[in-house]
This record gives structure tokens, sequence and C-alpha cells, in this order.
């Protein structure tokens, strides 16, 4: 059994309670608070989400079963009938939050917008209006292929209003991708924008979607919003400025009530294999999930100006800078642009400007603010912040200490927050005024997640064992389905480990309950019989002075099964076999001989996705000289690999 097991090399001892001021006042204030959540969320989920989704949530008619159903096919408070964009908008019109600020907007040039909730209300019910009139109906999909303007929070909620399913994709993203998405969704509408701003630069996206149309034949009207002023070619009949449909609208449009389990958005995600994923969320469980999550993990209270800096074409904007956010009626920030336009100061410019008090990024970017140096946010001025978050990968204990110290001035609780576009919401985190938090690791399950380690048979591991992260129970906010593929859904997450949802990710729980997630399986390496996590080296990497950024991939190894290659982008402007010998040395120092690199590359930048994953696939495919390099739609710069390619010739 413990051949199954993944070894696992990171120690990290220290541990960060929180600041007993911010546990006094905080929606969870004590770990005996949670453990009991925790518990009856176990015992008795039906009671645990009955009673929060009939105190938290808005119906037009009251559910009649909590849940039906085993995994995977779980139903949720069915018989019910609610709008997400009441529960978001209508019913704080009915006290003090109507002149609330919703949606605080920064434009990459500098220009603002601040939404109050009735704003935000009434310019989602006029394009709700604008949708029906152009002929789209409920369960009908919406594409939306936009920049981080209010414009697509507006059109999110209008088709949720309507009952209509949102599918964004990402403005990073092809032509070709959105075609893709369009068929697989069979959209009827999508919404863009003439362009968008990035880096002082245009970003086209009419001119994207005009080819995808070529070929995606089920759209039928696009809808834009002129944001730059590019120029672009309206095709009669097809297509329309928002701005001249949204004129002659009617401010008035009441709430569809809709089934709990009427569908709300499809997400594209890729997967390891074949076409992107299109995951589907529904109404009530998601709304409950990310309503509760942003309220326990964020800790939002009233005064507090929350930004998370993700786009909201990733799960995580959907999540955490619209619904949640706006369900609990809290200020959420919403920046268009690039983290270092016209500067390397621009966020830490935000937060001062606004007074942000809970900020939201992930470690590439806080990689990122490392390597851009320490001057950048000493220039402003940081005490507004209250609570820092991270998401999206495992955080490297070194920039955790960095984030800490420079960004929180060690007085801001971390919350490491794992969980991905399938589960919805968050599922591991730290509680802000209750987890004693260890730099790397994203702590223990939220009520109502019940996790377990197990190995490829489904055995539960004991302590300190890697292995498979799954859940034993379902959750409001999990997916429903793969879009139009049930039999992949139920392939990809359920045949893993029978009954339990199998999330990709290997992880270990340490003798105090903490989790620590190693990274996608398919990540993981085989050196010499001993399974490792990439990460791991990656962190060992970067916790050496010199070492900006890293990324670890296995190559084919006569001797030991899998190599490890290290790809590392170093602070200083050292290529030196010297600097390579030392970070060799350096990694055994670290986890041991067993993780010793077997190739050091250095290059320019490590190359990713838009989403800020490290590319493995390509950098599998240099490491072992091979010469496709497979789609690389979501390569954030092409050059990067041309320069890797320079550097082996
Ligand atoms: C995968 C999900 C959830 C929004 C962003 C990504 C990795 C996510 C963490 C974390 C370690 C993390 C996992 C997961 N991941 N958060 N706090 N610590 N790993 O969403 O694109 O669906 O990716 O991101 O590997 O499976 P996603």
């Amino acid at each position: 059994m413990s051949g199954d097991a993944i070894q696992s090399v990171l120690q990290e001892d220290r541990q960060f309670p929180p600041p007993e001021a911010f546990s006094a006042d905080a929606h969870i204030s004590s770990e005996e608070q949670y453990q009991e959540m925790w518990q009856r969320a176990k015992d008795d989920p039906d009671g645990f989400w009955g009673e929060l989704a009939r105190e938290n949530l808005d119906w037009f008619e009251p559910f009649e079963q909590v849940s039906e159903g085993d995994m995977p096919d779980t139903k949720w408070f069915t018989g019910g009938k609610l709008n997400v964009t009441h529960n978001c908008l209508d019913r704080h019109l009915e006290n003090w939050r109507k002149n609330k600020a919703a949606i605080i907007w920064e434009g990459e040039p500098g220009d603002t917008r601040v939404l109050r909730y009735q704003d935000l209300h009434r310019e989602v019910c006029r394009f709700a209006n604008v949708l029906k009139q152009l002929g789209i109906e409920a369960g009908d999909r919406v594409t939306l292929y936009m920049p981080m303007v209010p414009e697509l929070a507006i059109a999110m909620l209008a088709c949720a209003r309507i009952g209509a399913v949102h599918s964004i994709i990402f403005g990073g993203f092809s032509a070709d991708a959105v075609a893709e998405r369009n068929n697989d969704a069979q959209a009827k509408l999508v919404v863009t924008a003439d362009a968008g701003w990035r880096r002082g630069k245009e970003l086209p996206l009419k001119e994207a979607v005009d080819k995808s149309l070529e070929k995606s034949p089920s759209v039928e009207k696009v809808v834009v919003v002129r944001r730059t002023g590019y120029d672009v070619e309206m095709v009669p009949d097809r297509d329309y400025w928002w701005h001249e449909l949204m004129e002659g609208a009617s401010i008035e449009c009441e709430a569809t009530p809709l089934d709990s389990e009427h569908p709300l958005f499809i997400l594209y995600t890729s997967g390891s294999t074949g076409k992107p994923k299109g995951v589907l969320h529904t109404t009530a469980g998601y709304l409950l999930g990310t309503t509760m999550t942003s309220r326990w993990v964020f800790d939002l209270k009233d005064d507090d100006t929350y930004w998370c800096t993700a786009d909201i074409g990733w799960i995580t904007g959907h999540s955490y800078i619209v619904y949640g956010p706006l369900a609990n009626g809290a200020t959420t920030v919403m920046y268009e642009g690039a983290p270092n336009w016209p500067d390397e100061g621009r966020f830490w410019q935000i937060v001062q400007k606004y007074g942000v008090s809970i900020f939201y990024t992930a470690p590439t970017a806080i990689r990122a603010f490392i390597k851009w140096g320490d001057d950048w946010p000493g220039q402003a001025d940081l005490s507004s912040l209250r609570l820092l978050g991270t998401v999206g990968e495992p955080i490297n204990p070194e920039a955790w200490m960095w984030y800490h110290r420079v960004i929180g001035g060690e007085k801001c609780p971390i919350v490491d927050t794992w969980w991905q576009t399938e589960t919805g919401g968050i599922m591991l985190s730290p509680l802000p005024g209750v987890t004693a938090t260890k730099p790397g690791s994203c702590t223990k399950p939220l009520p109502g997640v019940v996790p377990d380690i197990v190995t490829k048979e489904g055995e539960s591991l004991g302590d300190n064992q890697g292995g498979l992260l799954v859940m034993r129970q379902p959750w409001p906010s999990m997916l429903r389905t793969l879009y139009g593929d049930h039999d992949r859904f139920l392939e990809t997450y359920f045949s893993e480990v029978p009954g339990s949802y199998f999330a990709g990710d290997g992880a270990r729980r340490d003798e105090h309950g903490f989790y620590w997630i190693m990274g996608r399986v398919d990540d993981v390496l085989n050196v010499a019989g001993h399974r490792l996590s990439t990460m791991e080296i990656e962190s060992a990497l970067v916790s050496h002075a010199q070492v900006a950024e890293a990324a670890v991939v296995g190559f084919p190894h006569d001797l030991k099964g899998e190599g490890i290659c290290c790809f590392v982008t170093t602070t200083v402007n050292d290529n030196s076999e010297e600097l390579k010998a030392e970070l060799i040395a350096h990694v055994r120092e670290q986890i041991g001989a067993i993780a010793t690199p077997d190739q050091i590359r250095f290059a320019a930048a490590v190359p990713k996705t838009r989403s800020g994953k490290i590319m493995r696939r390509l950098l599998r495919d240099i490491a072992a000289g091979r010469e496709n390099i497979g789609d690389t739609t979501t390569l954030e710069d092409y050059t990067v690999l041309a320069k890797l390619r320079e550097e082996d010739e």
C-alpha cells in the first residue's frame, strides 16, 4: 500500500495564529465553533445546509427537500424557486445598502466607475430586457467574451435574471477557442466589446468574434460594448451596439423564479486530454456555496472594501468577484488591466486609493511582485488591509512569508484557498479568525466538506502519506455535469475512486489534520521508484535567494525512469555553471538526494497559461527534446518558448 503513496518531502513548521482582535470580530471566531459546524455538517448535512439555505437566501417558493440522491447525481433544494439576481441585488434595495457601492471599477487607463446596488440593479434589468428583445429565453446559452468592464458583470447577472445560461470565455483565448466553446454550448448570442486595454495596448475582441463566427453557426446575434473606440465592422441584423440597445430598454424586469437546479452557467476548463470541459453549475447550490464561503473565508463585513484580482473569465472571478460578494451585499473592486501598467506599483496604488481591506490574488502574481521588488508596495499606504488570500496553485512558503511580511505588514491573516472550477466554491481554507496557519498549507476543510486522502484503490491513508485528494460527501456548489457529456463527467471525476469525487490533485494531511496540496497528480514524477511532487522541488528552488521562479518536469531517464528537469528564472543576471551547481546542492539540501535535479535550465521566463498555470506539457516536450508543442492557444508569451528553444541549440 505504501508504494502507492506519494512521497512528501516538504517540511514547514512555522505557525501563524490569527490576531486576537481579528478573531474577536470574525464571523467564525473559535476552533470550537468551527469544529461544531464541521461535525454537524458531516453528520447531518441536510439539517446543516437546509438551515443555511433558509436563513441566507431569499426564496420565491420554499424547497421541499435539501438533498436528493447520492453523489455524483445529487440534487439540492428541490421544489424551491429563487433567482440569483434577486439575492445579489433586489434584496439589498430594501435596506440602506441600496446606496452602497456594489462594484468599484477601475479601467486600465485610470477611468473609474462606481455602481451602487440600485445602479447595478437598474443596468441588469435593462440588459435583461435587451436579451429578451433579442429572443433569448430561459435555458438559452449566451457567450460573454469581454474585457474586465462593468458590462461583463451586468451581462452575467442579466442572463441569470431571465434564466439564460452564461458561458464566459476569458478574453485571452483565441478565435478558435471561442468557436469551439460556442459550438459545444450551441450559444445563440455573443456579448463582446470592440477591444479591451492590456498594458496600454488594445486587445481586439470583436475581431476575434467575427472570425469565430465563421466556424460557429449557432450564434445568431452579437452585442458589442464600445470600450476603447477600436474600429470594428458591424454586420447588419447580426451585430448591435450595447449602448444603442440599452438606450431604449426599460429598467423594470422582474426576476424570473427558477428551479433550484436550473442551470446558471457553463465554464470551460482544460482537461489533461481532449477538448475543454464545460463545467455546469446550477442555481441554488452554487449561490449558497459562494455566499457562505465568501462570508466564512473572507470574513466579509459591511464596511469592507474587497478586491479579488482574478479575471471574471475564470471561476475565481465568477464566485468571488461577482456572485459571492454581491449575495453578501459587499463592495467588490474590479480592475481591468495589468498589474504592471503604467508601472509595477499599480495594484498597491489601487489598494491605497480605495482603502482595500481584503485582497485576494494568486501565488504566480505574488512571485512577480517579489521579483519587481519591495519598493513598489513600499511606496503605497497598505494599512487598510486586514486580510489576504491566495488561490490557484500551491503557494511556496517563501512567497507566503513575503506576502505576510511585505503586503500584510505581519498583521493580516492569509487564507490559502484550495478549490476548483468544478467545486464552485472554496473547499479547503483557513478560517481567518480561527486557524493558526502554516505557510504552504491550505489547512482544513470548510464546514460541509469531507475530504480524504486515498490510494488508487480508494483506501484512506494515514497522516503524512501523500495520496489522491477526494471528497467523500456531496456539497451544494459542486458541478452537476460536463455540458453535453455526462459520461465524461462520470469518467473524469467519479471513476478513479468509486463513490468519491476525485479532484485530480495529490495531497497529504499532517498530524494536525492540515492539508498540503502537492499539485495535479499528472505532475507527479516517479524518480527511481519514488514518487515526487514537482511543486515541492519548485518550492525548494524558489527558496534560493537567486531564484525568482522555477518549473520542474520529468523527462525519460535511462536509469531512474524519470529524471528531474528544472527551468529556472533568476533574480540576478547569473546563468553560470557555478550557480547551476549551487542550485543542485540547494535542492539536495532542502529535500534530499532523491530530488537531485538532473538538469537546470535557465530561462528568461517560465511559460504560463493566462491563468498562471505552468505549461508543463510544453516544458516536458522541451526537456525531452521533442518537437511537438501541442495546443498553445493559452500560451501567455510565445517568445518565451522561442528563447528556450534557442538556448537548446
Ligand atoms: C486546480 C484547480 C479555484 C480557482 C483557481 C483555479 C490548483 C487551486 C489551490 C491552492 C494548491 C491549488 C489545484 C486545483 N489549486 N487552488 N490553494 N493550493 N493548489 O481553478 O483552473 O479549476 O484549477 O488549481 O491543482 O485542482 P482551476
